[in-house]
């Protein structure tokens, strides 16, 4: 069966950063602990004219213009986000009319921090039948934060991605495998539960901006991760006859230093097989493996014949991972990046 690729990569991060000095003259924090226990130092975050629409408009725009293609040569608009630009309709139908993607029908997905995999599992599956599909992973949580709370607020940041997937040409990078998986028995230990129609919002919780709470419970949570993303990766190998020593680069979801150093131990590989930005970025949700991607064309990273497995695992329980190969690199801009 024909193979698709990733043919072309745009991302998106807003100007503004939020150091953790910042966040400690708003909450009961410090620099010292957010780095120790997550490796974070800054994120960007949306300034007040940007919303999720707008960012994944940027990353889309920039990924089309890499590929040198025009919106209408889109048939699909698949966009994942857990922050989408209001309940109905989808936040890929804002896109969709600003990219004037004439053709494309548009459609949003909800996996958390894994939504990016999963969605592109789906595109696969699409640009095997010749479709060519845009893939936007796309966050803006410091909106959706409970500033108040210190256990979460210093964990997140905000931007946006895209990935034109087509049918291969024997160029980009072929999506070889990919397996991903969903547990919403554990649904409790990370969710957002107010405004949908299990919990609607009483006035006294929106006045204590509890509306937007994201309830975690971190340990649990640090545990799952480890094991989920690693036991992923093991299983994609395992289905590919590949061992972990023909693995040229992990490409993780950013969700914490300390998270991706132990799927390194896990996986046994050598730290610096993972890569990691987050100390600029934070953890950015659906957008967070797309910005990491585009960041390491960016820096030289990547090139023609390396083997790369992805990992991610985020709310719902949702996890996954997936072999990609790299024929030739695809084109790739990040607007706002941090040198
Ligand atoms: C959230 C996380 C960093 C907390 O680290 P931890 O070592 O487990 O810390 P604990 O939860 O034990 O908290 C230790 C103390 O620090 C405090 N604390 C929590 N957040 C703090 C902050 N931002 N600044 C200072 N102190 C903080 C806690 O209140 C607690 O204090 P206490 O002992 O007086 O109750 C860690 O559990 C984690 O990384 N979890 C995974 C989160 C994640 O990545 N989620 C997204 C997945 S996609």
């Amino acid at each position: 069966m024909a193979k698709s690729a990733i043919i072309s990569i745009g991302a998106y991060v807003p100007s503004k950063i939020l150091s953790n000095d910042d966040l400690s003259r708003m909450m009961d924090t410090n620099d010292e602990w957010i780095r120790t226990r997550t490796g974070i130092q800054q994120r960007h975050i949306a300034l007040p004219e940007e919303t999720t629409a707008s960012m994944s408009f940027e990353a889309a725009d920039a990924a089309l213009r890499g590929a040198h293609m025009s919106a209408e040569d889109l048939d699909w608009i698949l966009l994942c986000t857990d922050t989408p630009e209001m309940w109905t309709p989808a936040t890929a139908c804002f896109v969709q009319e600003c990219l004037k993607a004439t053709h494309a029908s548009a459609i949003d997905l909800t996996g958390g921090c894994a939504g990016f995999l999963q969605t592109l599992e789906l595109a696969d599956a699409l640009a095997r039948q010749q479709k060519t599909v845009m893939v936007i992973g796309t966050e803006l949580l410091s909106r959706s934060m409970d500033w108040s709370d210190r256990n979460t607020a210093v964990l997140f940041g905000d931007g946006a991605g895209a990935v034109i997937v087509s049918p291969s040409r024997d160029a980009g990078i072929q999506l070889t495998h990919s397996r991903t998986f969903s547990d919403g028995s554990q649904a409790d230990i990370l969710q957002k539960p107010y405004g949908g129609t299990r919990n609607p919002i009483p006035p006294e919780i929106v006045a204590s901006g509890g509306h937007h709470r994201i309830h975690m419970e971190g340990k649990k949570v640090f545990r799952q991760a480890v094991y989920r993303m690693a036991n992923a990766a093991h299983q994609v190998l395992q289905d590919t006859n590949t061992s972990p020593e023909d693995i040229d680069w992990v490409v993780p979801h950013q969700a914490n230093q300390r998270i991706l150093d132990a799927v390194a131990g896990e996986l046994h590989l050598p730290t610096s097989k993972v890569f990691s930005h987050v100390r600029h970025y934070a953890n950015t949700g659906s957008a967070s493996v797309i910005l990491a991607l585009a960041d390491m064309i960016l820096k030289g990273l990547l090139e023609p014949n390396q083997r790369l497995v992805s990992v991610a695992f985020g709310d719902g329980f949702s996890w996954g991972s997936a072999l990609w190969d790299v024929t030739s690199l695809p084109p790739a801009e990040f607007l706002g990046r941090d040198m």
